[in-house]
């Protein structure tokens, strides 16, 4: 369903016109559709009758309004760093649905983590397993664990967000898993609950996952065999979504093939997704400030950049782009480029639009690492963010001012 439908000529979210909000609230501007986020969590999350829950990956969308919603909804939360659990305190969400992946995590985000009384964590490293155990004795406590095992299976994604295989840093390979969880049921600090893995970011097949599932669950068996059971399989995120011409899986059909392959086992389901649930439900309203002629390629350089989405940049990653408002005025083929003095800023390429000097266009599917992936490069200012619910706009993040740019940066005294 989509959530963002022209209205007499109108973009519109929830009957508000994206217009409007890029005159009142001034552009680059994320907006959000509360009602995109809780329709799909409702579709993961009533899809299925085994015991499950779902975690919301935070990297995706850190904002603390939109970790509230996941959390009214019933969202556990996947975090990556002590930044990320701190937004989901702050945002009211439950620390001990909290799962923590990451491959580097400090004696500081451990010792948080623990004391916060997350979840699991999801362990990456043999080195790490140690680390985690001797915190945990010295906080007087068992850390939850589960290991995160690299199936070695190829995702078919981008190379950059493909992160099951065996030359990916992440997750233990799953030859070494079963040593490491015989090994970690030794120590006294670390109390072993269940398995993970994730595979990759925009997946539009089933198959990968049901391959890394197979191969995860005969490690389970084998485990339980020498007398390690385990509570709960973690599977993840990765679900796609559509940005072009994708035709991915839905929540409901790649919840149905978690289930089916899980009955039998006594097993927990857990699933992270992060860009299904946001990515659709946001667009970025960015302001034409010129319309310039090129030798190859006429080009409309707008008031966003790379700071503001680097996903094109990044992975040549191809995201819908229209304008705000239909005009009657004949469209120009453009090249789609921000004010940011690289020559990959560009938001789209070869992109037909009906625009003008001063239109507002939109860049559509841009919920999901739009913002989190933001940075003030070339000294801009970040976005602000609205989330619009029953008709309403909410400022969920102003935009940042001049001076915050510099605001932790100090003139040394000098002799
Ligand atoms: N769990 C773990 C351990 C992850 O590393 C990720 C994403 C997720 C869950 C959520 O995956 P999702 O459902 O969003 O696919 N910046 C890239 C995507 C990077 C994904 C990183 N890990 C992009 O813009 O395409």
């Amino acid at each position: 369903m989509n959530y963002f439908k022209y209205e007499d000529n109108f973009l519109c979210v929830d009957g508000v016109k994206v217009c409007d909000l890029a005159k009142k609230y001034s552009t680059p501007l994320y907006i959000y559709s509360q009602k995109s986020i809780e329709d799909v969590f409702n579709a993961y999350n009533e899809s299925i009758d085994i015991p499950h829950q779902v975690c919301y990956a935070v990297k995706a969308n850190s904002n603390i309004a939109i970790i509230q919603t996941m959390s009214r909804l019933g969202a556990g939360f996947d975090i990556v760093s002590k930044g990320e659990l701190a937004r989901v305190i702050k945002a009211g969400g439950d620390p001990s649905k909290v799962m923590y992946s990451g491959v580097a995590k400090r004696v500081d985000e451990i010792e948080y983590a623990l004391e916060m009384g997350i979840h699991c964590f999801n362990v990456e490293s043999e080195p790490e397993m140690e680390r985690i155990n001797e915190i945990a004795l010295k906080m007087e406590k068992k850390a939850p664990i589960s290991i995160r095992v690299n199936p070695d299976v190829d995702a078919k994604t981008h190379p950059y967000i493909s992160t099951g295989m065996k030359k990916n840093k992440f997750g233990v390979p799953i030859e070494r898993a079963f040593a490491l969880y015989k090994h970690a049921a030794e120590l006294p600090g670390i109390e072993i609950i269940g398995i993970d893995c994730h595979i990759g970011s925009q997946l539009t097949e089933l198959k990968p996952f049901s391959d890394a599932l197979d191969r995860v669950l005969l490690l389970v068996k084998r485990l339980e065999e020498s007398g390690i059971s385990l509570k709960h399989i973690d599977m993840g995120g990765g679900l796609g979504v559509v940005y072009d011409q994708e035709v991915p899986p839905t929540p409901q059909e790649y919840m149905k093939l978690l289930q089916d392959k899980l009955s039998g086992y006594n097993l927990k389901l857990i699933i992270e997704p992060g860009r299904s649930l946001v990515a659709n439900a946001g667009i970025l309203v960015t302001q034409v400030q010129y319309l310039k002629k090129g030798e190859l390629h006429d080009f409309a350089i707008v008031d966003a950049g790379m700071n503001d989405m680097i996903r094109p940049a990044l992975y040549q990653a191809w995201m819908k782009i229209d304008v705000a408002e239909r005009k009657n005025i004949e469209s120009g083929v453009y090249d789609v480029v921000g004010p940011v003095c690289e020559s990959s800023d560009f938001l789209g390429k070869d992109r037909s639009l009906p625009i003008e000097q001063g239109d507002y266009i939109v860049q559509f599917s841009a919920g999901a690492y739009g913002f989190s992936m933001s940075s003030t490069y070339n000294s801009r200012p970040m976005a602000a963010e609205i989330l619009v619910n029953n008709g309403k706009d909410y400022m969920i993040r102003k935009r940042d001012t001049i001076d915050d740019l510099y605001r932790n940066e100090i003139l040394p005294v000098q002799e």
